[in-house]
């Protein structure tokens, strides 16, 4: 690692400057481990565990399933193993047993930061432990260190048409970081299954390392001038990518992007994004197409995109009432979504059953930086009405606000006012939360996925028979 480091400075005279600091950085923390020597020597202790809880316990039943859950897009059947997060209905995310809250505390932060920094979470999720300073610094450096873009890459996104939606070149340059898969070609090379994992871990760096770079030149194409700064290998991940947005100069937009990266990260496995990279990982898939395929399903409407479309639906509703936020009119045009047969977007979920806690840390953001800003007070004064509104409707299960519709605002508030691409930065971060799963699901050799499926009249076979007993 560190020699790659090495060669990417000497080819690279203008790093050299900055050589120093980045040897500093890492001496620091020479003495300390790396990510993936810890990891390395957590493998076998997960292992163990995962067999002994299999030999012990591998028939109980942990649930019972109905047939309105297999008709209902199987919610609430266990089934899945995650182990970065666990979603509570009522209190929300926990990342490693952590809440929003606790990693706001106790993760690392950049010099003079506030923002929990998103590396910092990636260490903790893989690990299920909060990394020293050093460590996360080290791990930033290498991160910035691995960014750059093979020109095949670039070219694709160059070449894509500005009237191409922001995911879909996203998900396509993924696609093609295929290339450079260690994983691929140590898997054509016939490595043993037991070394799955440090390949995959390799790919999921590099991949990391590169998302900012795909993100801000598909942002800089589509809505800019298509220039782009080069990387700082002394900056964090989340200062990097507003720098290479063009948003760098703005402390708080850096902040921003630290705490969007940290939270928008994970939220249990089987969310469409986390699940998809999962399963098509468990065909032995490269963490690249594996990613991209969850980007695919981000990429919908009522999954990561909604956050593109509560900006949308907030811009449509300022339009139209100028700045009457009163109760009434809020409720007025709640009621015409709802009787246009939409969904109210940035409402509703399919676990949470109270005020999502991404939402409350993003509200606590906005009152510390913009209180005053309009459109904040439009998201304000809707969560005010909204959770009434969707109670008396009655459909949904959920009332509540989640993460997506308060997202929006932020970014707007600093400038980048572009919706379309907000569902991009949901991908980067969520790279954070499913690649872990990823190198731990090759390190403990989890399967293929295979789920049993039946057809309809297999069904009523099924439960006739089963009803007659
Ligand atoms: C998040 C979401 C997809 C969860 O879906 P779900 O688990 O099926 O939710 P529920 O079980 O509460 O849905 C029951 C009914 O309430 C409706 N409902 C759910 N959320 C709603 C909302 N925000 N506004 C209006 N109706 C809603 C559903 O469409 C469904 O109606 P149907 O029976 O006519 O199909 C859903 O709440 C939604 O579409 N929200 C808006 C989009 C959004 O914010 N997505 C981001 C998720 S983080
Ligand atoms: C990972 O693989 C490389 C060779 O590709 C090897 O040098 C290294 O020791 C391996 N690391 C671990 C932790 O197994
Ligand atoms: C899936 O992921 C998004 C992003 O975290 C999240 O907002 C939403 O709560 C999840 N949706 C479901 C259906 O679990």
């Amino acid at each position: 690692m560190s020699l790659r480091l090495a060669q990417s400075v000497r080819a690279n005279p203008l790093l050299k400057k900055n050589t120093a600091q980045l040897f500093a950085a890492r001496y620091y923390s020479s003495s300390e481990k790396t990510l993936k020597q810890r990891f390395a020597e957590l493998i076998p202790e997960k292992v163990d565990q995962i067999k002994q809880l299999k030999k012990d316990y591998g028939s109980t039943v942990i649930g019972e399933v109905t047939l309105d859950q297999a008709y209902g897009g199987m919610r609430g059947i266990k089934g899945l193993v995650w182990e970065g997060s666990v979603l509570d209905p009522v209190e929300g995310i926990r990342f490693r047993g952590k809440t929003i809250p606790d990693i706001q505390k106790e993760l690392p932060k950049a010099e003079g930061g506030e923002e929990p920094l998103p590396e910092a979470l990636f260490w903790l999720l893989l690990t299920g432990e909060v990394p020293t300073v050093g460590q996360t610094r080290a791990l930033s450096a290498e991160l910035a260190a691995r960014s750059s873009l093979p020109k095949h890459v670039e070219d694709i996104i160059d070449n894509s048409p500005s009237h191409l939606h922001p995911m879909a070149q996203f998900s396509m340059a993924v696609t093609a970081l295929e290339s450079e898969s260690q994983f691929a070609k140590a898997y054509a090379a016939g490595v043993s299954k037991k070394d799955y994992w440090n390949y995959t871990y390799e790919d999921s760096i590099d991949l990391l390392a590169k998302l900012p770079n795909i993100a801000a030149r598909i942002y800089q194409n589509v809505f800019k001038d298509g220039k782009l700064p080069a990387v700082n290998k002394d900056l964090d991940y989340g200062a990097n990518l507003a720098n290479l947005l063009g948003y760098g100069s703005n402390a708080e937009f850096v902040e921003l992007m630290r705490l969007y990266l940290t939270i928008h990260s994970d939220h249990e496995g089987g969310n469409v994004s986390a699940h998809t990279t999962h399963l098509v990982g468990s065909a032995l898939s490269s963490p690249f197409l594996s990613l991209a395929a969850g980007l695919n399903g981000l990429a919908g409407p009522l999954h990561g995109r909604a956050n593109q479309e509560v900006l949308e639906w907030l811009e449509t509703f300022k339009k139209a009432v100028g700045n009457d936020f009163s109760k009434e009119t809020i409720e007025k045009y709640l009621w015409d979504t709802l009787n246009a047969g939409r969904v109210v977007p940035g409402y509703g979920h399919a676990v949470l059953r109270k005020t999502d806690p991404r939402y409350t840390a993003q509200r606590e953001f906005a009152l510390k930086h913009l209180p005053d800003f309009d459109m904040f007070k439009l998201v304000s004064a809707i969560y005010e009405v909204a959770p009434g509104v969707l109670t008396k409707h009655g459909k949904t299960k959920n009332p509540w606000p989640n993460v997506d519709s308060h997202s929006g605002v932020l970014l707007q508030y600093y400038g980048l006012t572009e919706a379309s691409f907000y569902t991009v930065l949901f991908g980067v971060s969520r790279a954070f939360g499913v690649l872990p799963q990823l190198i731990i699901d090759r390190a403990v050799g989890a399967p293929i996925e295979r789920p049993k499926s039946f057809s309809t009249e297999k069904y009523i076979e099924l439960v006739k028979s089963l009803n007659s007993k």
